[in-house]
């Protein structure tokens, strides 16, 4: 995997070779974004099948799962990755170990390579709703780095540029880990999609332009209601953006879907070291000593959500129906 803590100044990459290096690589975000979480954890979970011996076989499969779980708790494509390579583990109860570990590594390939199917439908979607001639604002970064390959919300600002649209895109910084300013922009420079970085209290002003024709985000957890959990500081732009009839779209697979939750209030929100606001690439930039806080990640209510774009369609209010529907391989909602 490409370390993203170290993008944009250097490309390194990091092999990971046991399920204990994949955790690590998660909790220290040299790989970061939902989709991308759940594959690597799906990785780490056949990782850990291949250091399995025939004794104490479902303790040490429990021990790689519960490790892995442990590493970030807001994005549920983690928990729901684990929990599909738990099933076929059950599955395969009685067969030989190297048939387990065969069966247990295709699964976590297959989830890699649904992954970016799923992102080129998403795009699909949502290429349709975003305005020709405009601005598309993103925060953090829900491209091809947070995922298997094409991204979420990048998805389908590529989906649309692949449709002859005429748009540009202004990510927003996203203190305090700066995804948008070092990722974001890297990753669409990369691309040749003109993009311009804004700091993140600057997204009023350009809401507030006309210039931005709409809003199109990631999540790392919906709840059945349609509140969204993402990036700290898009509850902010999802509000600003309401205030200035932009649309706000959030772009996300199925498996971001938590439909046990009924409201976003229920979401675990992370809370990260504080040493990510006080220092800056490495440079102290508060008092010695100052209080700081942290939270991650922050819910943006179902109101504000224009609509979500998923593989299988697009969501509108009410999402208690919509996301139900899709949920469940209903009829496709436009
Ligand atoms: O803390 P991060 O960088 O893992 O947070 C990532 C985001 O908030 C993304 O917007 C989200 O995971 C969607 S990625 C397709």
């Amino acid at each position: 995997m490409v370390d993203q803590t170290r993008l944009p100044s250097e490309e390194v990459y990091v092999t990971c070779r046991n399920y204990r290096e994949v955790a690590s690589a998660i909790r220290g975000m040299i790989i970061r974004g939902a989709p991308a979480i759940g594959v690597a954890a799906a990785m780490g979970v056949a990782l850990g099948v291949l250091e399995a011996c025939d004794e104490d076989l479902d303790s040490h499969f429990e021990q790689v799962c519960d490790t892995l779980a442990g590493t970030r708790p807001t994005a549920v494509n983690l928990f729901w990755a684990i929990d599909r390579m738990k099933r076929l583990w059950k599955s395969l109860d009685g067969l030989p170990l190297p048939e387990i570990r065969r069966r247990m590594i295709a699964e976590a390939l297959e989830i890699h390579r649904e992954d970016i199917a799923i992102n080129e439908a998403i795009g699909r979607s949502g290429a349709p709703l975003v305005p020709d001639g405009k601005t598309v604002l993103t925060h953090c970064n829900a491209g091809a780095l947070a995922t298997a390959g094409y991204g979420t919300a990048l998805g389908v600002i590529r989906a649309a540029v692949a449709a002859g649209k005429n748009i540009d895109v202004f990510a927003d910084e996203t203190r305090p880990f700066l995804q948008g300013a070092r990722l974001t922009a890297w990753e669409l420079a990369h691309d040749g999609i003109p993009v311009t970085v804004i700091t993140d209290n600057m997204a009023g002003y350009f809401l507030n332009s006309g210039r931005i024709g709409c809003v199109v985000v990631g999540a790392d957890r919906i709840a059945a209601n349609g509140d969204v959990a993402n990036k700290i500081g898009t509850y902010s732009v999802a509000v600003l953006a309401k205030e200035n009839n932009v649309p706000f779209y959030v772009a996300a697979p199925i498996s971001t879907l938590d439909l046990t939750l009924a409201s976003g209030s229920q979401i675990p929100i992370e809370q990260r070291p504080t040493s990510e606001v006080t220092h800056l690439a490495g440079v102290q930039v508060t008092p010695d000593g100052v209080a700081v806080e942290n939270p991650a990640f922050d819910v943006t209510p179902s109101r504000y959500v224009t609509a979500i774009i998923t593989e299988r369609g697009v969501a509108r209010a009410p999402y208690g129906e919509s996301l139900a529907n899709l949920s469940s391989g209903g009829a496709v909602i436009r």
